[in-house]
């Protein structure tokens, strides 16, 4: 983290939550909470909720959640520090930027490697036009592309040099430090820096802003590695960029066409599809997909449903890309985007297919793009004998999990027609096995969870995670109920390793007076963490009437999270004096009478 915990919690505290997602989302009071429709997935229901006396959102169906921060940061697709100025901004706050010499010398870092990735891509640009780059110009042309294509994509050549590059920017001022972080370079302490990129035809990357942040280089012809690319540093973030997007955000199209290289990017738009973008040498990511999605959100009026492009995936059509192609629908879903497949064949890849059918012909197959869910499924298909009424039954079956994954019932009724239809079962059947699975599965709500949500839980059940993070937020509630509580339990009975972190915080603020959960979340910097906190502190203690029953739920609460602290997985089974401390206190909690009444 860059700026000192004092101004994120003053830039927190001076953004009123409820205050800053209003301008994002159409907010519902209900009792002391506000209900909307939730902005990270689709969805026709308002699961989303703000509270505001915790200052934190929570989403019951795809299960996000946060404070301010974490809100500005998924909804912007900004990192921690961007959303921290621009709540800083929204608040009328001058943040510290020339005092904290941390984040200075950082910013001046950041600045320092653009302006080398500036330099050396119009040292590679120029070279690429000069005579010296007559091979690679031959390569680029040969390969079909066009003077304006290359212009466009600031495309460049890196000539076989042991250091001029490096001898270059060397005369350009920059540091040996700046140069070696910036990865253009190999260093070794008999040879000195020597040129990353030589003898290979260059593809400047960019950020939205139009930054170069990384290169990628492929050598003319054959040759390992085929494509050679820039390391990731603190300017260049492989899951969080796409090669093409700077050009593709301004397209006019109605959907936008995921494919894997550089060449398949750059061949699209000089065909004309100006709406193409590709992964980075990487695995696509969650990271990609909420790029994605806000650069394809149509709609800019918050009381409608988000309403998205089409998103297009046109990966290679070999195994490979196939299973790539899997992976990314289901990142994509969890994004709350419908993907669709585009399908190449014969061809490889869509360079090879515009080269050999044309742009016409492309758009043809745009048109025809296929629902990513029946493409799933007619992949599934290989794994199962459907001639074989027994394989077929295992297949279907397996379909009902997958569309059960769907929380839209409107939506999970149009698999189940589709499907039916493809598959020749009847509707009803088919609805049968799904509603079985749903019962199978206990708690409705729990097996409709996107996947990503459900296997992140492995090493402490579920069960016993509940009524710790019930009680964290029962405290947070009414802090009344500490003295109590904290006679039995202390922080470190949480047996779930993050809650005992929440805990031991919580704790602290309240013994110095205030309960501030949103300040916690803003104390651990993973998504995921931040995540599973506001989950926690979303959890409703439920309507208590009497004092009695309060008593009694305390109790019940208390009594299982010592529990799940007497069998927490991580402790040494050995350690007998702390076994023993724990059954003793366990037993006295047991006997115990709870009385909260003034
Ligand atoms: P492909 O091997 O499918 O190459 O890799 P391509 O895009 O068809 O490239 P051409 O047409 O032969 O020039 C797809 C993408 O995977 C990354 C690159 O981003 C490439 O565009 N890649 C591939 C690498 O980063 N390194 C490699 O060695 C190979
Ligand atoms: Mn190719």
């Amino acid at each position: 983290m860059y700026y000192p915990d004092e101004i994120v919690e003053e830039v927190r505290a001076r953004n009123d939550i409820v205050d800053v997602i209003s301008s994002y989302v159409r907010l519902n009071k209900k009792g002391s909470n506000y209900f909307g429709l939730c902005p990270f997935h689709n969805e026709k229901t308002g699961s989303f909720s703000v509270t505001p006396s915790k200052q934190m959102f929570y989403c019951f169906g795809c299960h996000q959640g946060g404070n301010v921060i974490t809100f500005i940061q998924k909804h912007e697709n900004m990192s921690f520090t961007e959303a921290v100025r621009l709540l800083a901004d929204r608040a009328g706050m001058t943040l510290p930027e020339s005092d904290d010499s941390g984040v200075r010398e950082r910013e001046n870092r950041r600045a320092q490697l653009l302006a080398i990735n500036k330099e050396a891509g119009k040292y590679y640009y120029a070279q690429l036009r000069s005579e010296a780059g007559a091979r690679g110009m031959a390569y680029f042309k040969q390969r079909g592309l066009t003077d304006d294509t290359m212009r466009a994509f600031g495309l460049g050549f890196a000539r076989s040099s042991r250091d001029e590059t490096y001898r270059y920017l060397k005369s350009k001022g920059f540091s040996d430090d700046l140069l070696q972080e910036s990865g253009l370079f190999n260093y070794r302490e008999n040879q000195g820096m020597t040129d990353k990129f030589w003898n290979r035809v260059i593809f400047p990357i960019m950020d939205t802003g139009h930054r170069i942040i990384g290169f990628g280089g492929r050598v003319m012809g054959e040759g390992e590695p085929k494509y050679l690319n820039s390391p990731e540093s603190i300017i260049f973030d492989k899951s969080r960029n796409l090669y093409g997007l700077n050009i593709a955000k301004s397209t006019k199209a109605k959907n936008i066409i995921i494919c894997e290289g550089y060449m398949d990017v750059i061949a699209l738009h000089q065909a004309g599809f100006d709406q193409a973008v590709a992964s980075l040498g990487t695995a696509f990511t969650s990271g990609h997909a909420n790029l994605i999605a806000r650069y394809a959100r149509e709609n800019v009026r918050k009381d409608e449903l988000t309403r998205y492009k089409d998103i297009l995936l046109c990966y290679d059509s070999d195994g490979a890309g196939v299973d790539a192609a899997i992976r990314a629908l289901s990142i994509l879903r969890e994004t709350g985007l419908r993907p669709k497949i585009i399908n190449m064949r014969p061809y490889k890849d869509p360079d090879e297919f515009i080269k050999a059918l044309g742009a016409q012909e492309f758009q043809k197959r745009i048109d025809e793009a296929e629902n990513g869910f029946m493409y799933e499924i007619r992949i599934l298909e290989n794994e199962y004998d459907l001639r074989d009424p027994s394989g077929k039954s295992s297949f279907i079956k397996d379909v009902a999990a997958r569309i059960l994954r769907f929380e839209d019932p409107v939506e999970r009724d149009n698999y189940v027609g589709q499907v039916a239809y493809r598959y020749d079962v009847s509707a009803d059947s088919l609805g049968e096995v799904i509603k079985k699975q749903a019962i199978a599965g206990g708690d409705v709500r729990i097996s409709q969870r996107p996947l990503s949500t459900r296997n992140d839980r492995n090493d402490i059940s579920e069960a016993s995670r509940l009524p710790q993070g019930r009680l964290l937020s029962w405290l947070c509630e009414d802090p009344g109920i500490y003295e109590t509580v904290r006679t039995y339990i202390s922080a470190d009975d949480f047996a779930d390793p993050l809650y005992r972190k929440v805990a031991s915080i919580l704790f602290e603020q309240i013994e110095n007076g205030e309960a501030n959960p949103a300040d916690i979340i803003s104390m651990f910097t993973e998504e995921e963490e931040q995540r599973r906190i506001a989950e926690a502190f979303h959890q409703n203690v439920g309507e208590l009437e009497s004092v009695a029953m309060k008593e009694s739920a305390l109790k019940d609460l208390m009594l299982n999270v010592k529990r799940s602290s007497l069998t927490r997985g991580d402790r040494d089974d050995n350690d007998f004096e702390t076994i023993k401390r724990l059954r003793k206190q366990l037993e006295e909690l047991e006997k115990a009478t709870i009385r909260l009444g003034e």
